[in-house]
């Protein structure tokens, strides 16, 4: 694994050969016969008020890795040094419970569905007032008048917080969801593909409070998606995800620029066309994703690599620095030309920016 250590330490959140394996169980006696592995030896960092984009097909291992930053699940193997503005620099699996409570003020997480995740019997002021009454940090009244701040932080009028979620559409139960995210104040924000469920109309209005509030409130993303145009119109610096493994990462110029993985290159021009930036060549991701407990030899991507010679079968590629800040995991990534997009002055579904 390629050294991501920083020498001045200016990383908030740092990786280091996570790994989490789901055994696969059968029979009576529930005999494990193999591991679905989720996460298999990822590496990577973020930057304290950066976005990190984190995408990949369906399967790959997003959400998994979401679920470990925030110890939902406790990892097979690896270390996420997190630096808590409390606790200091603290590696996340190795957190104790009390501790733990300390970690969720500074890690929160907004869900892809803003239609399950919120709790249908609860008003407004109860799902977002709800944290300041777990973490006891303030009652009554003040957690009306927090509420009220937080809901016109995102977009929702204060009036609102008598009402139940059925009463918002699906843009607006996202703001509910970014408004109990943003309660305590975290300095990281999980952000599991906050977008995918919504109305592409709607999608650009929550991407740009997204980017608002992060430099109002100089926050931290891990944004998580599957479509690279959502993920390039909000990332710093992008890192790709293939079953379980993390194939490229660099800073989101550079890597829509000039690729040098080919799954990033055939997931880019996968990306419907209205936008032009996209070549055109379609080139298709044939074949389904390899499945993570019985991934093919080799580098896993070859069964759909359209440069693949008879190495790529037999032996698996590791991330390697080829340039500075510049990731990749792929025997021929120096002899490779692959297409990218000019992507300096981001126009995303008729919103501009940069
Ligand atoms: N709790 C679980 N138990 C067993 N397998 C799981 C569990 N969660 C996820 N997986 C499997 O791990 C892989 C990665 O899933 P996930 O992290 O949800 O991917 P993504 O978010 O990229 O779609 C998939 O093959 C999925 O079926
Ligand atoms: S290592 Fe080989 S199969 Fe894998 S992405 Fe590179 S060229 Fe394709
Ligand atoms: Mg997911």
């Amino acid at each position: 694994m390629p050294d991501t250590t920083s020498p001045t330490g200016e990383y908030l959140l740092e990786v280091k050969n996570l790994k989490k394996y789901f055994p696969i169980q059968k029979g009576f006696m529930r005999r494990t016969v193999g591991n679905v592995k989720a996460v298999d030896d990822v590496s990577f960092f973020i930057r304290e008020g950066e976005t990190l984009g984190l995408v990949g097909e369906s399967g790959c291992g997003k959400t998994t890795t979401g679920r470990l930053i925030l110890r939902a699940y406790q990892p097979t193997g690896g270390s996420i040094i997190f630096k808590d503005r409390n606790l200091g620099a603290i590696n996340i699996p190795e957190l104790d419970k009390r501790h733990m409570l300390t970690l969720r003020r500074n890690i929160q997480i907004i869900f892809q569905d803003p239609y399950s995740s919120l709790n249908p019997r609860m008003t407004l002021l109860e799902i977002v007032g709800e944290p300041f009454i777990l973490h006891k940090i303030a009652s009554g009244k003040e957690i009306k008048d927090r509420v009220a701040e937080l809901l016109k932080k995102v977009g929702l009028r204060p009036e609102y917080m008598t009402r139940y979620p059925h009463a918002f559409s699906g843009g607006q139960r996202q703001r509910i969801g970014i408004a109990r995210a943003l309660a305590l104040g975290p300095q990281l924000v999980v952000c599991d593909e906050p977008v995918s469920a919504l109305d592409v109309s709607i999608q650009a209005q929550i991407l740009n409070l997204l980017r608002d509030l992060q430099s109002e409130l100089h926050l931290t993303y891990l944004f998580v998606a599957h479509d690279m145009s959502v993920v390039e119109h909000i990332s710093d610096r992008v890192a790709v995800m293939y079953v379980g493994k993390l194939v490229e990462m660099a800073e989101t110029e550079q890597l829509f620029g000039s690729p040098l993985h080919p799954y990033t290159e055939a997931l880019m021009s996968a990306v419907p066309k209205p936008d032009p930036r996209y070549h055109d060549t379609n080139i298709l991701l044939e074949g389904e994703v390899a499945d993570p407990a019985n991934p093919p030899s080799g580098c896993y991507f070859h069964p759909r690599c359209r440069y693949a010679t008879p190495l790529c079968k037999q032996e698996t590629p590791s991330l390697r620095e080829v340039r500075p800040d510049h990731f990749v995991s792929c025997h021929r990534a120096e002899e490779l030309t692959l297409a990218g997009v000019t992507a300096t002055t981001v126009t995303f579904k008729g919103k501009h920016s940069t």
